[in-house]
């Protein structure tokens, strides 16, 4: 049965991560997959998560089955924390997922059980994950522009241009904040524009919300969604809690569909269902975690100053290496990465100076010069400075 089988091309970012763990030198930067870490480089379990993991275990009584959508509190808090009110409850069917990378499959999964010949609209630029979702799912995908490689900022006459050539019933995948790869996000005057694109084009938004927090703040970063979502007739959502809540190995999402309401019953249905297909129930142990911290007045204060904090250094690092970029190579090549939003940026590098990275200095970012912000500390800056000015010069 397997012997023509062919081997996998493995993910880029699941790539890195191994060549990074098999790297023995001391220095080694990881400035690779997007996961938070402190000043010494740890991915902290947060306070509001080890209290409510504790209520948790102190209160449970069974671990039976729940819904095939999930518990019902974790869905509402989420639905308050990503739509803010912006809609009626009525129009919002959701299901928890394993994960965000879950959420984004069951919601290609759903859009090809209503209409198979969708086209899904990619950014040029966007997280290596996204095209082998939508392509296991059986759509098609087509990008359009999306960063200004000589600014560094967004491309928006090429992403509008390319926008126009949507058809009724495709689906534009846009990210909610924080852009991933980029750090490049729309602004609020291109949200309003994208809405009165879709609008008049009648396609469906398709946020990708995993960062939620790490650009402005927990609302401010909602606001381009809201936006879409209080507009246009149906917005698709995948939202993850690994990075705003640090929960990345308990697997915790949401897939959600705005729609009319007297669509919602049905699309909360077929969204159970396709979790049935594909896993059955959602793990439950990372959602109850959430649903635990924004239901008490106490955990949410605590979760939510911390995030800030952590929004915050991650804000320092980004400003601190454009800052030691520009001292290091006398140039404003690198200036783009001081004005960039959440976890990432692209570091304008060739794939020679990017494996020169790796191999002379040890500092692992992705193939296409994605640098993870959180990596970096006060005691590795300077060196990534350096490294960056040596293998440019
Ligand atoms: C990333 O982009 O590095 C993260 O979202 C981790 C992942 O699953 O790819």
């Amino acid at each position: 049965m397997f012997e023509t089988l062919p081997a996998p091309k493995l993910d880029a970012i699941i790539a890195l991560m191994q060549a990074y763990a098999a790297d023995p030198r001391e220095g080694k930067i990881d400035l690779g997959v997007g996961v938070y870490r402190t000043e010494d480089g740890r991915t902290p379990v947060m306070a509001a998560v080890k209290a409510a993991e504790a209520q948790i275990v102190e209160t449970q009584d069974s671990k039976s089955y729940l819904a095939l959508a999930g518990d019902r509190a974790f869905l509402e808090q989420m639905e308050a924390l990503l739509l803010g009110g912006a809609v009626p409850s009525e129009r919002v069917a959701a299901v928890g997922t394993p994960g965000g990378t879950s959420a984004v499959r069951q919601i290609c999964e759903l859009v090809r059980t209503a209409r198979p010949e969708a086209v899904i609209w990619v950014s040029a630029q966007t997280w290596p994950n996204h095209l082998p979702l939508i392509r296991a799912a059986g759509l098609n995908a087509q990008s359009y522009r999306y960063l200004d490689t000589q600014s560094g900022g967004l491309d928006r006459a090429g992403l509008f241009a390319d926008l126009e050539h949507v058809s009724a019933g495709d689906v534009v995948l846009l990210h909610g904040c924080c852009h991933n790869p980029t750090g490049v996000d729309l602004a609020a005057q291109d949200w309003a524009d994208m809405a009165a694109l879709l609008e008049r084009r009648g396609a469906v938004p398709f946020i990708d919300m995993a960062y939620q927090g790490f650009g402005e703040g927990l609302d401010a970063d909602a606001g381009g969604l809201r936006h879409l979502a209080a507009r246009l007739p149906e917005v698709l959502v995948a939202a993850s809690c690994s990075k705003n809540f640090g929960l990345y190995r308990e697997r915790v999402g949401i897939a959600m569909a705005i729609v009319a309401p007297d669509r919602r019953d049905t699309l909360a249905a077929t969204l159970a269902g396709l979790n049935r297909q594909a896993f059955a129930f959602p793990p439950d142990h990372g959602g109850r975690v959430v649903s635990t911290i924004l239901s008490d007045p106490s955990l949410r204060r605590s979760w939510q100053a911390e995030l800030d904090a952590m929004r915050a250094r991650v804000q320092d690092n980004r400003r601190a290496l454009a800052d030691a970029l520009r001292a290091a190579t006398g140039s404003d090549r690198f200036a783009g990465v001081g004005s960039a939003q959440g976890m990432f940026s692209i570091l304008p590098l060739s794939p020679a100076e990017i494996t020169a990275l790796r191999d002379a200095h040890g500092v692992y970012v992705l193939g296409d010069g994605r640098a993870n912000m959180a990596g970096l500390s006060s005691r590795n800056i300077m060196a990534c400075a350096e490294a960056i000015r040596d293998v440019t010069r």
